[in-house]
């Protein structure tokens, strides 16, 4: 039988997993496939019923549904249920799994750029949802010390809560300091979107070894990609990621492990050029 796949999201027009996922299924020559389905939050429960009626293999779910449907599925793993949120969706025989894709595929962008990456100090600017993954991605590979930097310093407090004490938080103009012992610098903030930049923030202390990453990718690079490559610095652009957390979804529901290849880099990067 073909499989469908789905992502959901309020709204969710300008979602490119579509794109993503067909590509695949094209390339792989399988018998599947996957569309973008608004739901609003309200018509989440109905959703799960159609879930559980085994319409789907399952689907991505975006914003800002990620913490409505970890509420909602049977079980996750330990990861997802630190981080409270969910992007992944796989239905087996009725019962809905879900898991935190954004995380693994944020560390899959760190290995694509330098390696298998390690290290011990990172400093990950926002405290949001996208930096709740990032830091459960982190602490999970073994990082000694991470310092969340945010605006806002209770939701920084509020997430290094989660953790034990190598979580720490912290404010955007603690970064100078921090940054002399950082070996990466994460952006998890919407700060670059549209070339928006942050203010005071120099990446002038960072050892040269240190790997400058981005979760933003419109443009994908941001002032402060550009400021790190400038400096010589290694950069991870947040196309990478999107594109990393798409492999384990399309790997559960369609049943082979698909590839991250230049191509589709550049199917995906020519789309979001198209609609700016
Ligand atoms: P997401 O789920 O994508 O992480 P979010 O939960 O709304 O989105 O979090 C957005 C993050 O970007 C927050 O850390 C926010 O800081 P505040 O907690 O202080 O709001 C940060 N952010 C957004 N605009 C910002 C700006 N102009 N300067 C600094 N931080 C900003």
């Amino acid at each position: 039988m073909s499989q469908r796949a789905f992502v959901i999201g309020h709204p969710v027009a300008h979602s490119r997993s579509p794109l993503i996922h067909r590509y695949w299924l094209n390339s792989l020559n399988l018998d599947g496939s996957y569309e973008a389905i608004d739901v609003a939050p309200a018509d989440v429960p109905p959703f799960v019923e159609r879930l559980r009626g085994g319409e789907f293999a399952g689907g991505n779910v975006t914003l800002p549904l990620k913490e409505a449907l970890f509420a909602a599925v049977d079980e996750s793993d330990a990861a997802a249920t630190r981080i409270g949120a969910i992007n992944t969706v796989i239905v087996e025989d009725g019962r809905l799994i879900g898991r935190n894709t954004d995380m693994t595929g944020f560390l899959a962008s760190l290995d694509a750029a330098a390696g298998n990456w390690v290290g011990e100090n990172a400093i990950v600017l926002g405290a949001g949802g996208a930096a709740r993954a990032v830091v459960e991605g982190l602490v999970s590979r073994g990082v000694k010390k991470v310092s969340v930097l945010n605006r806002t310093p209770s939701r920084a407090s509020l997430l290094a809560s989660r953790y034990a004490k190598e979580v720490k938080a912290g404010l955007l103009m603690d970064f100078t300091q921090l940054s002399e012992a950082a070996s990466l610098v994460v952006n998890t903030t919407s700060v670059g979107m549209g070339g928006t930049q942050f203010d005071k923030l120099t990446l002038k202390a960072l050892p040269k070894t240190a790997l400058v990453a981005d979760l933003v990718y419109t443009p994908l690079e941001t002032p402060l990609l550009r400021d790190a490559r400038a400096r010589g610095l290694k950069t991870v652009d947040g196309l990478e990621m999107l594109l990393q957390q798409a492999v384990p979804g399309f790997a559960a529901w369609f049943g082979k492990t698909p590839e991250v290849t230049p191509e589709l880099r550049e199917l995906v990067l020519n789309d979001l050029e198209g609609t700016r």
